[in-house]
């Protein structure tokens, strides 16, 4: 089974790295393809024997199951590359949220499936997002479940769902760095506590963290009961982040399904210019 990959950015080469580290794909397994030719060449050369396709068409021609892993203003070229070279019988994975699979469908011959990774599938850990196309026979589901569940816990869900689904599992990490980052900067900035050791702990933290919740039987409110005792300093803590907190992540969800919305807007207008205003 040959897979092929459309875009080495980010998340192409994260997905191909983590594959191949996994110990689930061998590089021999996989043919890739960049607009930017260097930076695959640069991939290629890491991983002796991944093949390296002189254009998109090439790579779809020789894979069995091909990644598109491209942001989605770039949808509507790469679709009309690569459209005359499809197969019926492969199945093509979109990792991008905004592109509805119907229109993929519309687009491509093949089978098609959506599926949103995480940079936490970096570490073998967190979800990745399934949506299937309506062409996928149960064997294709299985095939793609357990290529992902080498890198993921895969979660089946609905595409209306995807925006949401995504700001948790994909979006969060960046969201909780963040939030971490503040917390060490304002024990620097009131204590002077040397920021490279407020890093360290609050990044320690957030390693036990995660196993306490996965592995440690630990639930987020069991976990707060145990660390936050009646009359502790942990308490007055969250009784102030309960009380200040406030909206703010009622207001991020709702910038981010706004910025989709117009992403799915801007991507159906590229797409289909004539039937979709
Ligand atoms: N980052 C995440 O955590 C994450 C998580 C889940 C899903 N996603 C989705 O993954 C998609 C890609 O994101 P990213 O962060 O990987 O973006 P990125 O780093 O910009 O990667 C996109 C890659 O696509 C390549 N590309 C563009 N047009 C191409 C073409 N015509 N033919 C071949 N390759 C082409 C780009 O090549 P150049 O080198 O020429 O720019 C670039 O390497 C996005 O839709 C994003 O929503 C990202």
């Amino acid at each position: 089974m040959i897979y092929g990959f459309i875009g080495t950015g980010n998340m192409g080469r994260t997905l191909i790295e983590a594959f191949i580290r996994s110990g689930k794909l061998k590089p021999s397994e996989l043919i890739i393809s960049n607009r930017t030719k260097s930076k695959a060449e640069a991939l290629a050369k890491s991983y002796p024997g991944l093949r390296l396709a002189s254009d998109n068409r090439e790579t779809v021609r020789n894979s069995d199951v091909f990644f598109l892993c491209i942001k989605p203003g770039e949808f509507r070229n790469v679709l009309d590359e690569i459209r005359d070279a499809v197969r019926e019988d492969q199945i093509a994975v979109s990792i991008t949220s905004p592109v509805m699979v119907a229109d993929l469908e519309a687009w491509l011959s093949a089978r098609i499936a959506k599926i949103i990774p995480s940079i936490a599938n970096a570490a073998c850990a967190g979800n990745s997002l399934f949506i299937p196309g309506s062409r996928l026979t149960r064997e294709n589901r299985d095939h793609l479940r357990d290529l992902f569940g080498a890198i993921s816990q895969p979660l089946m869900v609905e595409e209306v769902h995807t925006r949401v689904a995504s700001d948790l599992a994909c979006c969060a990490p960046a969201f909780m760095a963040h939030l971490m980052e503040k917390l060490a900067d304002a024990a620097v900035e009131e204590t002077g506590l040397p920021r490279e050791t407020a890093l360290s702990l609050v990044t320690r933290m957030a390693e036990g963290l995660g196993r306490l919740l996965t592995e440690g039987g630990f639930t987020l409110e069991t976990l707060q009961e145990r660390v936050a005792v009646p009359g502790g300093i942990t308490r007055e803590g969250l009784n102030l982040l309960q009380k200040d907190v406030g909206p703010v992540f009622n207001e991020l969800i709702r910038l981010t399904h706004a910025k989709y919305e117009d992403d799915i807007e801007k991507v159906q207008n590229s797409l289909f210019p004539k039937m979709k205003k």
